[in-house]
């Protein structure tokens, strides 16, 4: 490896060493200027033990002075090595550590730390942004309170805490809850504010602002209002009140991620606050309430109790995503926000999981941080606490979080911490449990049935989980199986029991049964596993059409779509039984549109790909495209008339509103939408597109249009709309890529990078174009490899600039391995091309070496 290459060495949570120094206040004075921006600082420290005193602080950062109780120290006193700052001097047991240092805002495109979008000055700091603003301790378990002074000719400056003074220029906030450097931000800008007040459950006055630039007022109504549903939710569902005099949102459009809980500050990226019907889908409307909901939840999951290191990452981020969609199935449909999540966690944590980059919700090593930022952390972290209330009941869960907050609130915590409130609140032995969180991969759980004359029905339950990169050995896991039986008449005979299975192989029986009845199992998706069973499509069907549990209906119907899928694969003709039970569920359409929705809604490609792959064999892309395009137009043929019913009578009339009932029923008339568009080639989609009173309709016209190979005055027409509003311009980037006949979507992406509206450096901007073509599944694996040269091409261009983003798109390769000698050659060679770049970044090397060993 070059010299010029950034450490790949690992850090190990086995490592770990408390900091030998207390820090009593952090005081931050800056002088903010685009190019030269001057931060002072002082940090009270007390010494606990005989140690050098080291930190951390970024390389590029320029550092003038440095200085222990107004005394500057001599140049044999410090030294500077790569991150780190070591201070051999001498010192007191109190002493304050006094340094000064310039930094460049405008000459950040990584977006860590503080940088400029759009001449508003911001601040990135998780996981550790904070090293390039000032020396620092920039760990989480070193926390602190915070004076921060602000000097500049702007008009709003903002940090951390409460208000202190404002005058001339120079702004002073006090955050008094002791926080990690993680947490702390700095705004200053031209913004206005939407604003209102909010009275807490002891009846303290909170002003709460959703801070945009001027001229986007008006789409920032939505995050206040979800900021207030938040607030409340947390009140009545936790008992968590907040906690400072202010609570400001920021909006900002250059954003590595979606959004930042830094105490009483958060930003955001700008696609998670803006939004107005035109601009904006039903499902960006959803996005926004949820993660307004996960930063404002994190003042209590993350913030007052924040993680010792970054191994425990999981404890709030897995804690506060299921906080966030805890939420969300309160505020919308329970049975659909489940149904999402668990689309989502296959599509990206199962994959995680079987691929390359399988890793443990707490991993025991990292070389990059910011690659850690994974859906196994967040949303598998999330299925963890799910299991967990499940076991101990909702009763316990409650008391469990009770006394965590009571215990912890001030510390910085670890995964030990977590499962002992759990432990000391409900009685548990969690040692098996544990698992969950130390090993990788997702067990596979296979079930047979047993039935007797005697009325006695069995359930053969065995687990497994394969092998994942550094872990061969699996020790079987405790898996909560929810299950439920169901009667030949439909009737549920046996309700919702929950089944806890802790050897590798278990079986458990119902007695006293009339007749064998049909077995709902995994209801509510019980446990984040792989469920086998044999079963016959005419019993698939059956649940499909009578199980009383709404995800275990879903899923019914969705595992005979995808083996409906493999034998059309194999050569074999479509399913019957699925065509036939298609029917009952348009039937059942009024019930709950959204549900409906949601059911007629094919697997994706790539979730075909990957149970083509499970199956043993090589998945073809352009053959499951292929099936997946015969199967859509076999279930428009078969229920045309149905479907185009449902498409007329679900306009929802009147002014739009993103709330969840209307939300429901444009969702299924735009899926009956979208298996017509099958039939009448873009017909009925062209006339919506103009038709269009919204953005949710007007994008899903725009994308039938281009699948169905249509629609070029549209996209003109889109365009023309929309060349001023970011956010609406990145659905066109993305939708033309994402949407496009496999055989145009690199060549359609390669175009549009030349576009002159394609600000490649402005993260959405990006991942809306390059995330689009990885999202094409037959055309990101085009069978010539010009898809994965794209992608090299652009994750090399964008490494030297923003590493974490280059770091995170790359992701798209991590499947390559399960394609054919072609593909895998063409992947391998861009892999290659990456790895062999001389000034690769620490983030992007790690993930293309990682996934670059898949085979
Ligand atoms: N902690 C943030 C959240 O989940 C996400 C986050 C982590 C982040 N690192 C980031 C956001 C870097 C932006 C940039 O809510
Ligand atoms: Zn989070």
């Amino acid at each position: 490896m070059s010299e010029t290459r950034p450490s790949q060495k690992p850090t190990f949570l086995s490592d770990y060493e408390p900091y030998p120094f207390e820090l009593d206040e952090t005081r931050l004075d800056v002088t903010l200027d685009p190019q030269k921006t001057r931060v002072r600082a002082e940090l009270a420290l007390r010494r606990l033990q005989d140690a050098e005193l080291v930190l951390d602080i970024g390389k590029d950062v320029q550092l003038d002075r440095i200085a222990i109780d107004d005394t500057p120290l001599d140049d044999d006193q410090w030294q500077r090595d790569g991150e780190t700052l070591r201070i051999a001097a001498t010192m007191p047991e109190r002493f304050t550590l006094q340094t000064e240092t310039v930094i460049n805002p405008s000459a950040n495109t990584a977006f860590e730390g503080l940088y400029l979008s759009g001449g508003i000055f911001c601040t990135q700091c998780e996981a550790e942004g904070f090293r390039h603003i000032t020396p620092y301790p920039d760990r989480p378990d070193v926390m602190a309170p915070f004076r921060v002074t602000i000097r500049s000719d702007l008009p709003v400056l903002m940090s951390n805490g409460n208000p202190v003074s404002e005058s001339d220029g120079v702004a002073v906030w006090h955050d008094p809850w002791p926080k990690p450097a993680y947490l702390f931000a700095l705004v200053a800008g031209d913004l206005r504010a939407v604003s209102e007040t909010f009275t807490t459950m002891s009846g303290r006055e909170v002003d709460l602002n959703v801070w945009v630039r001027p001229g986007d007022e008006d789409r920032a109504g939505y995050a206040m209002e979800s900021l207030i549903r938040s607030m409340e939710w947390d009140e009545r569902t936790y008992g968590r009140e907040y906690d400072l005099d202010v609570f400001n949102i920021v909006a900002v459009d250059d954003f590595n991620m979606g959004a930042m809980e830094n105490k009483g500050l958060n930003i955001f990226n700008s696609k998670l606050v803006l939004a107005s019907p035109e601009t904006a889908t039903d499902s960006d409307y959803e996005r926004i309430e949820s993660v307004i909901g996960h930063e404002y939840f994190h003042n209590w999951t993350g913030n007052r109790i924040t993680c010792r290191d970054w191994f425990q990452l999981c404890l709030k981020e897995g804690l506060t995503v299921f906080r966030d969609q805890q939420f969300t199935s309160d505020l919308r449909s329970a049975a659909v926000k489940r149904i999402e999540d668990v689309l989502a966690l296959r599509a990206r944590q199962f994959r995680e999981d079987q691929g390359p980059l399988a890793h443990p919700v707490r991993p025991n090593s990292y070389i990059e941080i910011n690659n850690f930022y994974t859906a196994t952390v967040y949303e598998k972290g999330a299925e963890l606490i799910g299991m967990l209330k499940r076991l101990v009941g909702d009763d316990g869960y409650y008391r469990a979080l009770d006394l965590y907050f009571d215990r912890h609130d001030g510390d910085a915590a670890t995964i030990e911490d977590w499962l002992k409130v759990f432990e000391d609140a409900t009685g548990r032995d969690l040692g098996q449990f544990k698992r969950w969180y130390t090993d990788a991969g997702t067990p596979v759980l296979t079930m047979t049935e047993h039935w007797s004359d005697t009325g006695r029905l069995t359930l053969r339950f065995a687990q497994h989980t394969p092998p994942t990169p550094g872990q061969s050995d699996k020790p079987p896991r405790v898996i909560p199986i929810a299950v439920g039986l169901i009667s030949p008449n439909g009737d549920e005979v046996v309700p919702t029991t929950l089944l806890e299975m802790t050897e590798a192989e278990q079986e458990f029986s119902f007695d006293g049964l009339a007749a064998r009845p049909t077995v709902s199992a995994l209801r509510g998706f019980s446990a984040p596993v792989v469920l086998k069973r044999d079963q016959s499509p005419g019993e698939r069907a059956f649940l499909m059409a009578n199980d009383t549990d709404p995800f275990a209906r879903w899923e019914a119907g969705r595992q005979l779509a995808r083996e409906t899928l493999l034998a059309m694969l194999r050569g074999d003709e479509a399913g019957a039984d699925y065509l036939g039970a298609f029917g009952q569920v348009l039937a059942d359409a009024e019930v709950d549109p959204a549900f409906c929705a949601l059911c007629l809604r094919l697997p994706s490609e790539e979730e075909i790909a990957g149970a083509v792959s499970d199956s043993g064999a090589t998945p073809d892309p352009e053959a499951i495209h292929a099936a997946r395009e015969q199967l859509a137009r076999q279930i428009a043929e078969r229920h045309a008339d149905a479907l185009d019913r449902i498409y007329r009578s679900h306009e929802v009339p009147g002014p739009y509103s993103p709330e969840a009932g209307d939300a429901g029923k444009r969702a299924l008339r735009l899926a009956a939408l979208g298996l017509l568009n099958r039939l009448d080639e873009g017909e009925r989609a062209a006339q919506l597109y103009q038709s269009a009173g919204n953005m949710t309709e007007r994008s899903a016209a725009l994308s039938l249009l281009i699948a169905a190979g249509k629609g070029k005055p549209e996209v003109e027409d889109f365009y023309n709309r929309f060349k001023d509003v970011r956010l609406a311009l990145d659905k066109w980037f993305m939708l033309q890529p994402l949407s496009a006949p496999p055989r145009d979507a690199v060549g359609t992406a390669r175009e549009l990078a030349a576009h002159p509206d394609f600000d490649w450096k402005n993260p959405n901007r990006f991942r809306a174009l390059i995330g689009g073509l990885s999202a094409n599944h037959a055309g990101f694996h085009a069978a010539d490899g010009s898809g994965y040269d794209f992608l090299a091409d652009w994750l090399l261009r964008m490494d030297a600039v923003n590493p974490q983003i280059a770091a995170r798109m790359s992701s798209a390769f991590e499947s390559w391995a399960r394609y054919d000698e072609t593909r895998q050659g063409h992947a391998k060679a861009a892999l290659d091309r990456i790895l062999a770049a001389p000034e690769l970044s620490r983030n992007l090397g790690e993930m293309v070496g990682r996934i670059r060993n898949a085979a």
